[in-house]
């Protein structure tokens, strides 16, 4: 969405500097200019401008790649032109698409990897929107053959859920059904999970990563709690793992958890080939696990060199150079590559957590042991300095700490939460520590907080809610 600038004040023009004295010297900065310019000049201006981003390295806040390598950026920029949706023009890209989708089926347990339904999306949140479509969908086929009304569906989620699953809720006309935090437990448990749930649940997301504090959902334990409601209710409750970190950390460090289709409830699984799939922003992965899991009438059929090419996808239009570095990045890392990749950004982060809770006024919510993320907050008794003075104190020094507070039953917990990515090394959270260690000794001459959550802290995903969203049933 963009601000309206209603009438053009030429104040506000972009003043080229003369040593481009062959181009006008200004250029309106909300109108389409009257003319051409040299490229150079254009590129200077456009660059000069965007010098003002933040240094994505120093943004603690994304999940999102802010590094690749430079084979991959080559082969991003030899694809550039490439559009997904054509797959008459570019065959071979649609082919790796399709094994990226056998490789993710196949790392995430399908029972049947070739069989496994999936394609590539814009990121998670298309990603869960076709998940949730599809849940609705089956429910109401379901319903419709035991002739039973379909006006009603919900969807019950921990009311930690990205924003995405709002967003689907609203726009796809689904109530949402946020089970609160209560006291310590800051994500979905699997008895409140089924609490919540009746006749016109189309499914329950567990996050395997919560985006407030990096923890994983207890995706077995809440499979097994519906299983149970089933045999006792005959309620049949499938479910959707929104694993847009934590699907491609588990696979390769925790072999031994069972969260993906091994659990005969799982029926889809998102993940964000951006985030811990290492490939830069956009590309998503969205896998059911058979065919039964998404409903044939929801896949669109096209023609693709003579025969039929199903997809199923919000957009028709989308950049096809992310795909083609997803595969990249399994063909060079593999297996073991992934592996060290993510079990080096635990370590990064377990370590660094744990510097933090040393250093003496913070007390960690999570420790950075399941997705390479964690938060903390200032303890009980610090009346000197808020999380959202320490945020913007390390934004001094350039570095992006999101701080904010927790969704409803617990809006009184204010946190930082800091993401480890790939390009994060040992050194750079060193670095972080010392600025961290710097900015405490100043803070800690305040006699008071100086920022509330109202100074506007900001959140990257965590963001607090519409106010519309109900909070209860
Ligand atoms: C758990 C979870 N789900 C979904 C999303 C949305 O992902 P994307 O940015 O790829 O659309 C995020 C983003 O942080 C997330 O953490």
């Amino acid at each position: 969405m963009t601000v309206k600038h209603e009438a053009h004040d030429r104040s506000r023009d972009l003043q080229v500097n003369p040593v481009f004295s062959r181009e006008p010297l200004r250029v309106p900065r909300y109108q389409l200019p009257a003319g051409e310019m040299e490229p150079a000049t254009a590129y200077q201006v456009v660059h000069d401008e965007l010098m003002l981003d933040g240094n994505a390295r120093q943004n603690l806040a994304t999940f999102v790649s802010t590094w690749a390598e430079p084979e991959a950026r080559r082969l991003m920029d030899e694809c550039a032109e490439k559009n997904m949706i054509d797959k008459d023009e570019y065959p071979q890209t649609a082919e790796l698409e399709a094994r990226c989708v056998h490789m993710l089926a196949h790392l995430w347990h399908a029972e049947d990897p070739r069989h496994a339904m999936g394609c590539s999306t814009t990121g998670s949140s298309e990603a869960a929107m076709l998940g949730g479509l599809a849940l609705k969908r089956r429910w109401q086929h379901r319903r419709r053959a035991e002739g039973r009304p379909t006006d009603r569906p919900n969807l019950v989620m921990g009311s930690n859920v990205q924003i995405c699953w709002e967003k689907f809720a609203d726009y796809f006309e689904v109530e949402p059904r946020y089970v609160p935090m209560e006291g310590d437990h800051f994500h979905l448990t699997p008895d409140r999970a089924v609490e919540w749930c009746d006749e016109n649940t189309i499914g329950v997301v567990a996050v395997l990563g919560s985006t407030f504090d990096g923890s994983y959902e207890p995706v077995a334990d809440i499979c097994a709690a519906l299983d149970d409601l089933q045999a006792r209710t005959g309620v049949d409750v499938p479910v959707h793992v929104d694993g847009a970190s934590g699907a491609m950390i588990a696979p390769f460090l925790d072999l031994d958890l069972r969260w993906d289709f091994r659990l005969p409830r799982v029926a889809s699984i998102n993940t964000s080939g951006h985030k811990y799939g290492l490939v830069m922003p956009g590309v998503g992965w969205a896998l059911w696990r058979d065919r039964e899991a998404l409903p044939d009438d929801l896949v669109f059929h096209v023609n693709y060199l003579g025969g039929d090419m199903p997809t199923f996808a919000l957009n028709f239009s989308r950049p096809g150079a992310q795909v083609v570095a997803q595969y990249y990045n399994f063909l060079r890392l593999g297996f073991d590559g992934y592996r060290r990749v993510q079990q080096t950004c635990r370590d990064v982060a377990t370590r660094l957590s744990g510097e933090i809770a040393r250093l003496g006024p913070f007390e960690l919510i999570t420790d950075g042991s399941d997705i390479p993320v964690f938060a903390f907050r200032v303890r009980d008794g610090e009346r000197r300095f808020s999380v959202f003075d320490v945020s913007a104190a390390l934004r001094e020094r350039g570095w992006q700490a999101p701080a904010y507070t927790f969704p409803e039953n617990r809006t009184d917990l204010a946190v930082l939460r800091v993401v480890v990515r790939v390009d994060f090394s040992h050194d750079l959270a060193d670095l972080l520590l010392e600025d961290l260690r710097r900015a405490l000794s100043r803070l800690e001459t305040q006699d008071a907080p100086r920022r509330g959550a109202e100074a506007g802290g900001f959140a990257h995903g965590a963001e607090t809610r519409n106010p519309r969203r109900p909070g209860r049933r």
